[in-house]
């Protein structure tokens, strides 16, 4: 029977692009996907630009641009990662899309009319200059528990604290640096707490579509108390669904300036992108979905699971639509054991790789080896890789080929023999044997097990091709028949083995058929014989890795440049980091000398305070401190104190300098155009 499958993969935030954490989930479901395919199965396999959320809005504006311009820009450099890597999908969208919107807005009316939509009043920090809420991430301040500074509004990288924003002492705004205030709000929540949906989710997740060690995890999320909450019998908090404007997002139905968050509307991209697809093909969507044997099924790493298994579920539940068949949760990549930052990205570009030269088909057959259907982690190791396709994919099985082709084309015209003999089709058989095994791996994720199942068949190959020598055969008279057995059992062998690898390497197999004149291959093409059948020429079908190679994708990136003063350019930072420092205009009313030091100069500042400050600067290479007095310059206004030998600094004058003060002299203090009065910010 066909099965029918919509499967998906997690929507990558759109304010990025992929990192090879992404490219292994893709790598992941485009080899289920095809070997679905290629198993006769109907598969519609869609993924989107998660569009949403403050993150973007603000990295949109930061960047001087619109969040649309933003995240299609982002969008505009998908194609050559998925084109790049064999990734089939059927279709790309985004989100923002107007069918994300409506169906978002339609599985909210359904969920409220349901009476499983709450409002509630909840106090939350607001940023006064930036007139916006601000998301737990974007507040800074002290850790509530250790005092460490500039600690993030959930938890303390000091001493793992776990806390609410509003913990936090001395809070201020990631975004402006202005002290938040607390202001409620109305937020709309999605009940999860109901009774209805504790009780659809407990049997949902334990029915045995989620991997066990997934199942276990969630189950502990329905013990009582677990949200803190001891009264409610599930152990499932109510969610916060709503975001209040200013906010890039989705709107909610009759609550003027208030959005969807961000989570709420991202799976509903999945149907977006579907539907997206169905209506270009004229199939109808909601048919589709509510066909009972359809199967829906999500690929999505371990660090969304809640989403997947909570929330979304109830959604669609709740909403009246089909629920997900399947979530298989993957592990995350690391890169030569390092995790990957998420504002780094990682150790290896996936474009980059490209750019160098390596072939895709590499990695997606390394990433396979090293897959399973755990939600195991996994290391991109470059020695580890280069080992795997030399001595496994070209050492084993594109050998096989190369062994073979040049004495079939070269001696038979192309031609395989029609009767291969015993021997032969006693190893062929055993090749087709194995056709049960290699699907079941597949089809159970079971990746790394079922290429070393692969490699195990085409070491028998290898051992019937060392045991007859095709070489020297071909040296002997009268061996023409055994010759041409031989390696027609080797091409034939190929041609399985090439089977059993496609859903790993489609661009591979495409040469394989071009190679052997054949249709394109599907697992059912194992059971047939090919004896008799006239082949093409043999051209190299994949190389060796250089291990070289290796190291260009392993370069650190470019050095940054360095300026004229000879030094090298600081570390790039937010406009937030810069809004940190308060930079003001200073009037310098008084310049003297001081006693004790040849380097410093003490300068009485008018910061527009009403008081006066105190400031030693080490210029008095520069400047008599005649010709400073009555000059305005600029001041680092918000400096702590510093005490020194001399007494108080507070603050300190900008001045221009080389690196090598001592190799290359020369000072120079900033002085602002005409027109600037003492206490202006300088930003
Ligand atoms: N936008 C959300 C998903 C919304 S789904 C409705 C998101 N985006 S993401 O870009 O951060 O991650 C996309 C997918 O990549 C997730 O499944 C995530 O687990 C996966 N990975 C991110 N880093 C990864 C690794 N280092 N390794 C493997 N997968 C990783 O989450
Ligand atoms: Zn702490």
């Amino acid at each position: 029977m066909t099965r029918k499958l919509f499967v998906t993969t997690a929507l990558p935030y759109a304010n990025a692009p992929f990192h090879i954490g992404h490219m292994m989930e893709y790598i992941q479901a485009d080899i289920w996907v095809r070997f679905q395919r290629l198993i006769g199965h109907e598969v519609n396999f869609v993924c989107a630009d998660d569009a949403h959320g403050a993150p973007i809005m603000i990295a949109a504006e930061k960047a001087g641009k619109t969040p649309q311009a933003f995240v299609a820009e982002i969008a505009a450099g998908r194609k050559p990662y998925l084109d790049g890597f064999h990734i089939a999908f059927d279709n790309w969208h985004s989100t923002d899309a107007p069918e994300n919107h409506a169906l978002a807005q339609d599985i909210y009316r359904a969920l409220r009319d349901n009476d499983l939509v709450a409002t509630r009043t909840i106090e939350q920090f607001f940023d006064p200059l930036k007139n916006m809420f601000l998301p737990d991430r974007y507040i800074k301040g002290e850790c509530p528990k250790c005092g460490t500074k500039d600690q993030y509004g959930d938890n303390c990288e000091n001493c793992g604290a776990v806390y609410a924003p509003t913990e936090l002492k001395n809070p201020y705004s990631a975004l402006s640096g202005a002290v938040p205030v607390l202001k409620s709000s109305e937020h709309f929540f999605f009940k999860l707490s109901d009774a209805r949906c504790v009780e659809f989710l407990e049997a949902w997740t334990q029915d045995g579509k989620l991997q066990p060690e997934v199942a276990n995890k969630v189950k502990e999320w329905f013990v009582k108390g677990n949200d803190g909450d001891d009264s409610k019998p599930g152990g499932l908090a109510d969610w916060d669904i709503s975001r209040d404007a200013p906010y890039f997002g989705i709107q909610i139905p009759d609550a003027p300036g208030k959005y969807f968050y961000v989570w709420l509307d991202a799976p509903v991209g999945y149907l977006a992108s579907l539907k997206h697809l169905l209506d270009q093909r004229g199939v109808d969507f909601d048919a589709y979905l509510a066909d009972p044997e359809l199967e829906q099924i999500h690929f999505i790493g371990k660090d969304i699971v809640t989403f997947h298994t909570l929330f979304w579920p109830a959604m669609l539940k709740f909403s009246g639509r089909k629920v997900p068949d399947r979530i298989f949760v993957h592990g995350f990549i690391t890169v030569s054991g390092e995790k990957m930052s998420k504002s780094r990205g990682t150790g290896i570009s996936p474009l980059r790789y490209l750019e160098i030269g390596l072939n895709p088909e590499w990695l997606r057959y390394y990433i396979a080896a090293k897959l399973n259907s755990h939600v195991e982690d996994i290391d991109f190791n470059a020695e580890d890789f280069v080992a795997r396709i030399n001595a496994d994919l070209v050492g084993k099985y594109i050998n096989i080929a190369s062994r073979a082709a040049g004495f079939l084309n070269k001696r038979f015209a192309g031609h395989l023999s029609a009767d291969i003999g015993v021997e032969g089709r006693v190893l062929l058989d055993a090749l087709r044997a194995h056709q049960g095994t290699v699907a079941q791996l597949y089809e159970e994720r079971e990746f790394g097990k079922v290429l070393r199942e692969i490699m195990a068949l085409a070491d028998r190959v290898n051992g019937y091709v060392d045991q007859h020598k095709p070489w020297e055969l071909a040296k002997q008279a009268g061996q023409d028949t055994v010759l041409h057995d031989v390696c027609s059992v080797c091409i034939e062998a190929f041609r399985l083995l090439t089977i059993y690898l496609k859903p790993v390497l489609p661009a591979l197999a495409a040469q394989v058929e071009a190679f052997l004149h054949v249709e394109p291959l599907v697992f059912a093409d194992a059971s047939r014989a090919i004896g008799g059948h006239k082949i093409g020429e043999y051209k190299h079908l994949m190389q060796r890795i250089d291990p070289k190679a290796m190291d260009a994708l392993f370069e650190p990136p470019a050095a940054p440049a360095v300026l004229p003063g000879g030094e090298a350019l600081a570390p790039e930072i937010g406009i937030d980091d810069f809004a940190k420092i308060d930079l003001r205009i200073a009037k310098i009313v008084e310049a003297k000398r001081v006693d004790g030091s040849s380097k410093l100069l003490q300068l009485t500042l008018d910061v527009g305070e009403g008081r006066l400050r105190n400031v030693f600067s080490g210029i008095q290479s520069a400047y008599a401190p005649e010709d400073l007095v009555g000059k305005l310059t600029v001041v680092v206004a918000n400096l702590a104190p510093r005490k020194m030998k001399f007494g108080l600094s507070e603050g300190m004058v900008l001045a221009a300098s080389h690196a090598d003060e001592k190799a290359q002299p020369g000072l120079y203090v900033l002085e602002p155009w005409p027109g600037a009065t003492p206490g202006l910010r300088v930003r």
